[in-house]
Order: C-alpha cells, then sequence, then structure tokens
C-alpha cells in the first residue's frame, strides 16, 4: 500500500475542497439555471435545497472518507467489508470519470475564449457575429478536441504531483486569484448604467414562478455545484487530518460555493442589462458566456476599449482557474482508486485516468460537430453524459451516502468524526443523524422521482 498523503493544513484543506466545487457549475450553469428558472425566488430555492440536502450529504462524505482514510471505494471496503455498499463507491467512481471527460469540453471552450479575448479578438464584433464564432469552433472537428486534451494535460499536471504538493499547493494559489477576480468584476458590472435591473432581478423575488421544475432544477444546481454523489468530497476527506473539524469544513465550502455563485449572478445579470438584453429570456441558455457574454461584453463597455479587454480576459480567466481546481478534484477520485485499489503507481494510474477521458471527451466534443447526428436515448453525446451525471448518478449517489451514514454506519463512529476523537463539542450529532436517516434521503427521492414523472404516476 502506498504511504497516504493529507492535506498538511486546514486552510488549504477547505480552499482546496472549495476549489473543487468552485468551478463552471458556480459561473456557467448557476446564472443560466437562475436566468431559466426566474431569477432571485430560484435563489431561495436553491438556497433551501443547500441547508436541507447540501450539508448532510457533504458532511456524510467528509466523514466517511475521514473515518477510513481511502478512496471512495476503498472507504466502503473497509466501513462496510463484504456488503452491496462498495457499489456506491463504484458508481462515484465512474460518475466522475464521466464528469470529467465532459466537463474538460466546456473547461477547454473557457481556454479557448480566454486565448481570444487575449488577442482581442472580440473587438469591433457585433450581435450577429458571436453566435457564428461559438458554432464554427464547437463544430470544428480538430480544435476544441485539440483545447479538451490541453486542459486535461494541465490537470494531468497537477493531480500527478500528488495531494500537497499539487493539489493542496496550486488550491492555495488559485481560489485566492479566483476571489480577486471575481471581485474585481463584480464592481466593474455593478457601476455601469443600467446595470440595476441587473441587480433587481437577483435580489427581488418572484415567487409565482417556483414550480415543481424550479425545484428539480436548483437541487441537481446543488448537487453539481457542490460536487455531491459522487465519492469526490469522501475521497478529499479521506485526505483531512485528525485536526480538521468538519462541520466546520462544511459550511465554508457550501457558503463560499454559494457565494462565488452569487458573485457571479452579480456579474452576469448587471452586465446583460447593461447592454439592453432581456433578462431571464431565451439568451439566457448554455451558450450563455460563450455567445451572449462576449456580446454583452462589447455592447456594455464597447465605448471603453481597454476596460472591455481588460474585463473579458480577467472573466475567461477566471472561468479557467474555477474550472482548473474542479477537474483537478474529479481527477483525484479515480487517480487514488486506481492506486490504492489496484497498487499501481499515480503516474501510471493517472495516464490511465487522463488518456481515458480524453477518449470519452472527444466523442462528447465531435457531438457538436461531426457526430451532431449521433443521439443515446434522443440526447446527443454530450447531453447524455450531463443528464445522466446530474439527474441521475450524483441524487442516487447522494441518497445512497446520506442512507449508509445514516442506517449502516456506527454511531460511535459519527460521534467520534463530529466531535474531532472527542476534543469538540458537536451538539448536532442527533440532529444531523435525524436528517441523513430520513429527511434528506427522503426529499432528494421525491423530487428525484418528480423528475421521471412517477409521482404523478402513483397520485401524489
Ligand atoms: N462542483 C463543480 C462545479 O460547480 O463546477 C463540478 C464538479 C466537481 C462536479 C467535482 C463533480 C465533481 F466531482
Amino acid at each position: 500500500m502506498n504511504e497516504r498523503e493529507n492535506f498538511a493544513s486546514k486552510i488549504g484543506a477547505v480552499l482546496a475542497t472549495a476549489g473543487s466545487a468552485v468551478g463552471l457549475g458556480n459561473i456557467w450553469r448557476f446564472p443560466i439555471e437562475t436566468g431559466r428558472n426566474g431569477g432571485a425566488a430560484f435563489i431561495l430555492v436553491y438556497i433551501g435545497c443547500i441547508v436541507l440536502m447540501g450539508i448532510p450529504v457533504m458532511l456524510s462524505e467528509f466523514l466517511v472518507g475521514r473515518a477510513s482514510h481511502r478512496n471512495a471505494t476503498g472507504a466502503f471496503h473497509l466501513l462496510a467489508p463484504g456488503t452491496p455498499w462498495k457499489w456506491v463507491g463504484r458508481l462515484g467512481v465512474v460518475t466522475g470519470f464521466i464528469v470529467l471527460s465532459y466537463y474538460s469540453v466546456v473547461a477547454g471552450w473557457t481556454g479557448y475564449y480566454a486565448f481570444l479575448a487575449a488577442a482581442n479578438q472580440f473587438a469591433g464584433k457585433g450581435t450577429a457575429d458571436f453566435p457564428q464564432m461559438f458554432s464554427d469552433y464547437v463544430a470544428d472537428p480538430l480544435l476544441p478536441a485539440v483545447t479538451l486534451v490541453l486542459f486535461l494535460l494541465l490537470t494531468h499536471v497537477v493531480v500527478v504531483r500528488g495531494v500537497t504538493r499539487g493539489i493542496e499547493r496550486w488550491s492555495k494559489i488559485l481560489m485566492p486569484l479566483l476571489f480577486v477576480l471575481l471581485i474585481v468584476l463584480v464592481v466593474c458590472a455593478v457601476v455601469q448604467p443600467g446595470a440595476w435591473s441587473g441587480v433587481e432581478f437577483i435580489v427581488k423575488p418572484d415567487f409565482s414562478k417556483v414550480n415543481g421544475g424550479v425545484v428539480l432544477s436548483a437541487m441537481g444546481q446543488a448537487f453539481f455545484s457542490l460536487s455531491l454523489g459522487v465519492g469526490c468530497l469522501c475521497t478529499y476527506g479521506s485526505y483531512f487530518n485528525r485536526q480538521t473539524k468538519l462541520m466546520r469544513t462544511t459550511l465554508s465550502v457550501c457558503i463560499i460555493d454559494t457565494f462565488v455563485a452569487l458573485m457571479a449572478g452579480f456579474i452576469i445579470f448587471p452586465a446583460v442589462a447593461t447592454s439592453g438584453y432581456q433578462l431571464g429570456a431565451a439568451d439566457i441558455g448554455p451558450s450563455l458566456i460563450f455567445i451572449t457574454l462576449p456580446n454583452v461584453f462589447q455592447q456594455a463597455f464597447g465605448s471603453m476599449p481597454v476596460v472591455c479587454y481588460v474585463f473579458s480576459l480577467c472573466f475567461y480567466v477566471l472561468l479557467i482557474l474555477a474550472a482548473l481546481t474542479s477537474t483537478i478534484s474529479m481527477h483525484e477520485i479515480s487517480t487514488s482508486y486506481l492506486t490504492e485499489e489496484y497498487g499501481i503507481s499515480r503516474h501510471r494510474a493517472a495516464w490511465l485516468q487522463t488518456i481515458g477521458c480524453i477518449l470519452v471527451g472527444v466523442c462528447c466534443s465531435l457531438s457538436f460537430g461531426p457526430w451532431k447526428e449521433v443521439h443515446l436515448f434522443g440526447m446527443s453525446i454530450f447531453d447524455f453524459c450531463d443528464w445522466l451525471v446530474s439527474k441521475f448518478s450524483m441524487p442516487i449517489g447522494s441518497i445512497c451516502m446520506t442512507l449508509f451514514v445514516g442506517w449502516w454506519l456506527d454511531k460511535r463512529i459519527i460521534q467520534e468524526q463530529l466531535t474531532n476523537f472527542g476534543t469538540l463539542r458537536a451538539p448536532y450529532v442527533a440532529t444531523f443523524r435525524f436528517m441523513v436517516r430520513y429527511v434528506t434521503p427522503l426529499a432528494v427521492l421525491l423530487i428525484f422521482l418528480h423528475q421521471f414523472g412517477l409521482l404523478s404516476w402513483i397520485g401524489l
């Protein structure tokens, strides 16, 4: 068995975990979901999902990780030997692999757009140019595949260096940089004339817009954004040392993640409002940050070319940083699994994962171009992967994780982990157990069934 590393500092553990949570999910997916689902009311439902489901699931994953000091599957081998629980870990490993494959496609796009912004390629372009620019790029059989491979190799280089010198060190550099960029961009966005209606869109709730679909989207977004149900936080939890306070780390990560998502909203919606776009209209789609936003930047700041250049460049660099800290965490799930379960070296394990993801990622990438017509269950390969992960594997993985902690894991282990081996007070242990036994799994299950129309089928 390889010597196991731990995160060397508390702040390193928090930043690495927050780095996993903060990603394209916050800056790309959250504004899209908020725009589509009516703005402020969606945000409140989303926060509700974080409290009811996000915190209990995250704490469960940390707890299982640190109690076992093993990878996502090894944890179940150790804590529940000879039982089918190990399949929860295996599901996580497979899910993590799929997420990394398709997520890297979009991460590669952000790299390409940062390059375009740096080369001042947006200057002087009009509304009609950006959709063309994007569709030409994603339909190209080669270019998006090259950016995907480059992004995966960047991730690979960090992961291969190990937990302390790779993941922790880079998270400590990248995360503060990301916060600084975020704040600068928020200030730039909200001071523009006409920005206020964008701010109002995300602070004034209209509850008439909330329905079952909105709640489902909010839950899916919460799982994706907090990296839940994939074994990722279980893997990171396994690198926590005895001093890491699990509840405090959970709350810090949830707060940081929500803060970054809200800040992304405070950048994007005011910028959209400034340029006179309809908030919450059809423009708010997956292409938001690659078609609408570069155009928005031109219209909002076009009269000040330098501000426009800096703003666009900073925005895409921000996306790269956010995506990178997340892809690192996805990569680590399988790398630690292969290293520990099959005894192969970290180098070799990382290569296996990187090459596998390149192969699947290229298929996802081609599904925007030459393989557009290839469909799995009526969806493109990319959409199928996203559906499989966010609407299927993540909720199932989360339900299983909470059931495992609530019903299987010895109460003493929970007590020991939450009190840091008896050195901390943890008056919330009983509430936590109640949540993971009944409330959280049931809530996730109901919303999960709702998406397949099963609730109306059984008359609910
Ligand atoms: N939480 C990441 C984001 O918001 O972009 C996505 C993610 C990271 C999903 C790690 C799953 C995972 F294991």
